[in-house]
């Protein structure tokens, strides 16, 4: 199919904007807007009632949307995750008796190393689930369950609209499966889908900060270096976010938990070193302030992504602060991913790198 480009200059400017909508559509997939109840899409058949512990693998974004998968099947689903790139899962030869699902996460559906991992899960007798954007792929052919996302085709090599459609996907399913195990009454069922449903509003409020993000992104270009810090949900965001960047404008940059940061990487922390945090207000904020202080008494530049109770605690601390709204937690790894990828994008015209097709990397990379 031939996808136009319309009035963007980039087919990622184009996809990160598509993302209101097409969240709305992922979401109808996995939660009935009428009732407020969670479901599996029509056609898939999931149950996670005797679902004790999981084993979740992908590559690349997929990674990291899996990474927040975990989470929220953590948090929500009272499952226990394993989560591995599927270069290394299907290697492993982890022992796998007490995995009761395996879950896989592809865009294409066509990656050579996750669908290897999917036919090892097989053939070891393992359940197998799939949350997959192209309908009709290889991965969404052979899993039990296809999941799918409904992000339309994505052109731009790094995946945008894909990761934030995969991780609505994840997010309705972990409380899908809550329900079904019953850790999860249905009075937190609604509540949470209730808040889900938002998603789309708030992603659109995110993108309103792009003209910070462009600001941003023109001094984010004289650097060589980046790294970015989150915890809990927000750390795989920080790795997402990392990626990103170096994927499209080639600035090294990377991510870790903000609880990592005296084990290595404080090293590297001087003026030439922008640290972006990612911080909604939540329960393990606190812990990320002081992180941020030990980043500021060593010179380096702190960029903080937050809501408003996060500006005034960080206060003093952060050289820049880009607001989001305040939002349910189980929103904020969608939400954030927005202005993170701005940051790539943005950076990525200053640097005059093609960011629809970087260098040396491929949309679909079905070689081992
Ligand atoms: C490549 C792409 C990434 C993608 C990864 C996994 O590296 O450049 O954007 O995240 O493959 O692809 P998949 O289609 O399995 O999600």
């Amino acid at each position: 199919h031939y996808v136009d480009k319309g009035n963007y200059r980039h087919f990622m400017q184009k996809e990160i904007y598509e993302q209101p909508e097409v969240i709305g559509h992922t979401l109808g997939a996995f939660v009935d807007m009428t009732t407020g109840e969670t479901r599996i899409p029509l056609g898939a058949e999931l149950d996670f009632t005797g679902v004790r512990r999981m084993a979740i693998s992908a590559c690349g974004t997929g990674f990291y949307a899996g990474m927040v998968g975990r989470y929220y099947f953590e948090r929500y689903g009272r499952i226990a995750c394993d989560l591995d790139v599927a270069s290394e899962f299907r290697y492993r030869e982890s022992p796998l008796s007490d995995v009761d699902l395996s879950l896989f996460i592809s865009q294409s559906g066509e990656t050579a190393d996750t669908l290897a991992s999917l036919r090892y899960a097989k053939a070891e007798g393992l359940k197998t689930a799939a949350v997959v954007n192209v309908a009709g792929s290889t991965i969404a052919r052979e899993a039990d369950a296809a999941l799918p996302t409904l992000a339309g085709p994505e052109i731009g090599v790094a995946s945008t609209k894909a990761f934030t459609c995969q991780l609505t996907a994840l997010a309705a399913l972990s409380v899908r499966a809550g329900v079904q195990r019953g850790v999860l009454s249905s009075a937190q069922e609604q509540e949470l889908t209730r808040a889900l449903a938002e998603a789309p509003r708030m992603v659109n409020a995110a993108l309103h900060v792009e003209p910070q993000i462009e600001a941003l992104a023109r001094e984010m270009a004289t650097y060589r270096h980046a790294l970015f810090l989150g915890r809990g949900f927000s750390f795989p965001l920080a790795m997402e976010g990392a990626l990103k960047l170096k994927e499209i404008s080639y600035i090294h940059a990377e991510g870790y938990a903000a609880g990592e940061l005296k084990h290595g990487p404080i090293a590297l922390i001087d003026e030439t070193m922008p640290v972006v945090v990612v911080a909604p207000f939540d329960r393990v904020f606190e812990k990320t302030v002081s992180n941020m202080q030990e980043v500021a008494a060593r010179g380096g530049r702190i960029v903080l992504f937050t809501d408003e109770r996060g500006a005034e605690a960080g206060k003093g601390v952060s050289a820049q602060t880009i607001l989001l709204p305040e939002m349910p937690e189980i929103l904020t790894p969608i939400v954030y991913s927005v202005p993170l990828q701005l940051l790539a994008y943005h950076t990525a015209v200053q640097m005059g790198t093609d960011v629809d097709q970087p260098r040396n990397l491929a949309k679909s990379v079905t070689v081992e």
